[in-house]
């Protein structure tokens, strides 16, 4: 069978994402199972090129797993023309600078989001992407949770009949690095540093909601500092500036809402980190990460409020789990395999920095929102 190598430029990716999500389970997960099979039969093999800031990561992270390249010169890497993809996982406030140095090399683009800090840059990341003809593409890893592909199988089912609200509930209790060691890094809950969870979850949220529920039309938001002080990595007691809580509500376009709370300040008694409940005339859906319930009309229980009495009904024992009847691969190297795809066979990929711009553009009006105190309008990006 026919092999083809392809070099993939990683920056940032001695962090928590790059290294967990996007090198050892995306792309050294493709490499060791014999590469990626394409229409043509040919066995596509990613190559990544490690780059970043600190030689002893870099050279340990390569050395633990056989990649043979990496570098501390980003530029110099960038001038290679041997490596036609760049990918960036770095802290949210430097991705414009990185991702608009490799279009300017030429590279194909496919990074975290969100994009940028600031929907002015996310825009003229995608106008730079668009004008110089190369192919990009943003992470949307949610969509390819099985949880939310089990949910999606609903709604193009038509199980839902209409659609009336979509409730979202994500967080956990992120430990302030006191006591234990934090889970999150520190630039999380800094202004400054691109931190924030309004601009980390609600370009989550826009993704999900224009892919599976039609559009946003409209945002209200109330971010919170829950928690005002936290330790670092070296242990520094600092300031946190930027909001560990997000309640935000969604006017969506075809009339529905949607409602999304987001914490790093909340302990968790639900089904999963992150839970979404859809209710419908026909039926309602709980999905989590992996798993997901629903329950039809026929089903659905007739509840009397009575808190003199012990209840008799079973709320939680009504719900039917939708099977595992396919097998699920991470969601992130999902989307990779796809962009590859895209790369070197030119099959669709939606998820570009348009799309990216749309998540960071929902944040800024959230940010307005808060700011403001009011409901604020989402209008459409152009083309
Ligand atoms: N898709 C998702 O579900 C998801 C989840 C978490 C984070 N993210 C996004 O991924 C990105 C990284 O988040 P993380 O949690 O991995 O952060 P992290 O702090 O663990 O990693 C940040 C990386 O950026 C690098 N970096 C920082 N400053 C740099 C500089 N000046 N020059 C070069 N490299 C520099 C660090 O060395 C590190 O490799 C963020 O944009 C974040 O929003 C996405």
């Amino acid at each position: 069978m026919a092999e083809k190598r392809i070099g993939i430029i990683m920056n940032g990716v001695t962090g928590r994402m790059g290294a967990k999500q996007h090198l050892l389970r995306s792309l050294l997960a493709v490499r060791d199972e014999g590469g990626l099979i394409l229409g043509d039969g040919t066995r596509l093999i990613p190559e990544p090129v490690l780059v970043g800031r600190d030689s002893k990561k870099l050279s340990s992270l390569a050395k633990k797993h056989g990649i043979t390249r990496w570098s501390t010169d980003i530029e110099g890497t960038l001038r290679d023309n041997t490596l036609p993809i760049f990918f960036d996982a770095v802290s949210t406030n430097l991705r414009a600078k990185f991702v608009r140095q490799a279009i300017a090399a030429g590279k194909h683009i496919y990074c975290e989001k969100p994009t940028a800090t600031n929907l002015f840059d996310a825009i003229d990341i995608y106008r730079r992407a668009k004008a110089a003809g190369i192919k990009h593409g943003v992470v949307q890893d949610k969509l390819w949770l099985p949880g939310l592909l089990k949910l999606k199988h609903l709604l193009e089912s038509g199980f839902f009949g209409r659609v009336l609200s979509v409730r979202g509930e994500f967080g956990y209790w992120v430990f302030e690095g006191s006591d234990k060691p934090a889970q999150r890094p520190s630039w999380n809950y800094r202004q400054s540093q691109g931190g924030g969870i309004i601009l980390d979850m609600l370009t989550h949220w826009r993704y999900v909601l224009d892919d599976l529920f039609g559009g946003v039309k409209a945002v209200s938001c109330r971010g919170v500092v829950h928690i005002k002080e936290r330790w670092s990595e070296d242990g520094e007691r600092y300031q946190s500036d930027a909001e560990d809580a997000a309640y935000a509500t969604f006017e969506l376009c075809d009339g529905g809402i949607a409602h999304f709370n987001s914490s790093w300040a909340v302990r968790v008694r639900r089904d999963d980190l992150l839970t979404i409940q859809v209710d419908g005339t026909e039926g309602s859906a709980v999905a989590g990460l992996r798993r997901c319930w629903s329950q039809s009309r026929n089903d659905t229980p007739t509840p009397v409020w009575n808190p003199d009495l012990p209840q008799t009904l079973d709320y939680m024992g009504g719900w039917e789990e939708s099977l595992d009847n396919v097998v699920y691969t991470n969601a992130f190297r999902a989307q990779w395999e796809l962009f590859l795809r895209h790369v070197t066979e030119e099959t669709p990929f939606p998820w570009n920095l348009r799309e990216g711009a749309k998540g960071v553009q929902l944040a800024e009006l959230a940010y307005e929102s808060t700011l403001e105190r009011r409901w604020v309008d989402v209008s459409e990006i152009e083309e």
